[in-house]
């Protein structure tokens, strides 16, 4: 074989190797933009009464639609939020039976669809700020309850849809399609069959309709939950909030929590070691309060079966500032959190032993301590207590070492807080207001 010859074949097969994957990549993403729709089991005659409806209107509470549907005082479920992603912000769509601005003219397949595939009633691919990467594991009947309930007692809102304000590229069909394409495939929920009925309950619920992992779930660059990662911890989009790893027992893991305290945690707000700080209690407060007993220790069973790993105790430094921070703490904190950070019980969280405090990551910390907060009202905890804002109070550096205080006391071995994390932090809340 001669020498030009053996060369013209390694090119040819370096174009084919370049080339077959991107042509398959490209089938698949026309396919997604163009491809037939799916019709799973046609159920649009299907027989609505009170009993489903209420079913449905439970269910939507265990989804927290109005979460992201209902703006803040507008209409129920009118949409006109904007959602929050790396890219950009998404503006939730009106859910309401208006038939032209909103969902009154879709059939409970098109309803099903949307959850389950992620496409609007006329095929258009809808942005996973929309978390049917968990939806899609919501079962056709319970897809039918909701609809029965968004279709029956949602009232009609003549509000109409608004473009989203995204960065054009991730704005596209093309875009998602092509997101779709790498990291997104309709799914059903396969029962484990050697686990119990409250655990394949829980895990239904966790990973699917009440998507947990959403926030909870590690992501990649574009923005795709990692398999395997699913409880590993996230930043939240504009480095709002973290939500803590559920396997981490640093950080939120429950596996050495009772059923009961994981369960007074989502039901009612606060748990002996815990409260439900920012988007937490937002969730509580819209959502996981009104989880049925049943479901709430379904939930409780199976993420206290997660596997939990703990990361290394992050190295406790030596404290320079702890002179200024153990007066600024006496002064501005001790009052409700108690000299020795023991707190009060169904009052104010102890602070030792907290990990709210002592996670490698301080910025929870540094939220609640600039803008204060509230555990959600529950009947569990009708008249929870509060945390006054410090953001006007006190000055970075003195936030700084008033936290890097109660992080390196009373057996707590968290790092310091430094100036830099207050800047970053500080500069998000400006952007979130
Ligand atoms: C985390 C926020 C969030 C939650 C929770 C959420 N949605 Fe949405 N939803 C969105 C966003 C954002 C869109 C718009 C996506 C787009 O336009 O690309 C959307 C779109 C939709 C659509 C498509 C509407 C249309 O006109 O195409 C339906 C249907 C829908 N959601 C139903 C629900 C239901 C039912 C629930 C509760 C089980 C729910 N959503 C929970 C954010 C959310
Ligand atoms: C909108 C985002 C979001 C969703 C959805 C969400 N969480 Fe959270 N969660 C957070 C954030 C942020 C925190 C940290 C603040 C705090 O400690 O309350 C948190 C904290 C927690 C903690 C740790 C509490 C502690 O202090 O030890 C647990 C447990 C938890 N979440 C469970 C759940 C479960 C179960 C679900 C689903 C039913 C869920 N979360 C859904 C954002 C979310
Ligand atoms: C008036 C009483 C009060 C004062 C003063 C106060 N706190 Fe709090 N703190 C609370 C309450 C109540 C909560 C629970 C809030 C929630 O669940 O949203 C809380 C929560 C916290 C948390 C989160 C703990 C957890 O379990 O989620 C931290 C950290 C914290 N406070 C630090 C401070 C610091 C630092 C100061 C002083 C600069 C301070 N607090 C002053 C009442 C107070």
């Amino acid at each position: 074989m001669s020498r030009a010859h053996a060369t013209h074949r390694a090119l040819r097969w370096i174009l084919f190797a370049i080339g077959l994957p991107a042509a398959v990549f490209a089938a698949l993403v026309a396919r997604e933009l163009y491809g037939p729709l799916q019709r799973e089991g046609n159920n649009d005659a299907l027989r609505i009464d009170d009993a489903l409806i209420a079913r449905g209107e439970y269910l939507a509470k265990i989804g927290n639609c109005a979460g992201c549907h209902t703006a803040r005082g507008g209409e129920a479920m009118a949409g006109g939020r904007r959602i929050q992603t790396p890219f950009g912000a998404v503006v939730a769509s009106n859910i309401t039976p208006d038939k032209t601005h909103g969902i009154g003219a879709w059939s409970a397949t098109d309803f099903y669809r949307a959850l389950r595939e992620g496409r609007s009633r006329d095929g258009r691919l809808l942005s996973p700020a929309f978390p049917y990467t968990n939806t899609t594991l919501v079962s056709r009947e319970d897809a039918d309850a909701m609809y029965a309930y968004f279709m029956n007692r949602v009232k009609p809102s003549s509000r109409a849809n608004e473009p989203s304000n995204m960065s054009a590229f991730f704005d596209s069909q093309i875009a998602l399609a092509a997101w779709r394409v790498l990291f997104f495939k309709p799914a059903s929920y396969v029962r484990d069959a050697n686990q119990s009925e409250p655990w394949n309950r829980g895990a239904y619920l966790a990973n699917g309709l009440a998507h947990c992992t959403a926030c909870h779930g590690a992501r990649n660059v574009l923005g795709a939950p990692i398999a395997g990662r699913e409880y590993a911890g996230s930043m939240m989009p504009l480095n709002d909030w973290y939500a803590p790893s559920l396997v981490d027992a640093r950080e939120g893991s429950v596996a050495a929590w009772s059923n009961e305290d994981v369960v007074a945690l989502l039901k009612h707000g606060i748990a002996p070691h815990a409260s439900s700080l920012g988007p937490m209690a937002d969730v509580v407060f819209k959502s996981t309060q009104f989880l049925s007993t049943d479901d709430a220790n379904a939930i409780a069973i199976y993420l206290k079966s997660l596997p939990t790993i703990a990361t290394r105790s992050a190295p406790a430094r030596e404290a320079k500032a702890s002179a200024r921070g153990a007066t600024l703490y006496g002064t501005h904190c001790a009052s409700c959190h108690g000299d020795e950070g023991e707190g009060r019980p169904n009052a104010y969280p102890a602070l030792a032993k907290n990990r709210a405090v002592t996670m490698t990551n301080p910025v929870n910390a540094i939220r609640v301590t600039l803008e204060g907060g509230f555990s959600p009202a529950t009947p569990g905890n009708p008249a929870p207590y509060g945390m006054p804002p410090f953001y006007h109070l006190l000055k970075d550096d003195e936030i700084a070492d008033v936290l890097t205080h109660i992080r390196t006391s009373w057996g707590n071995d968290a790092a310091p807080v430094t100036a830099l994390d207050m800047a970053n932090y500080r500069n998000a809340l400006r952007t979130s207001r």
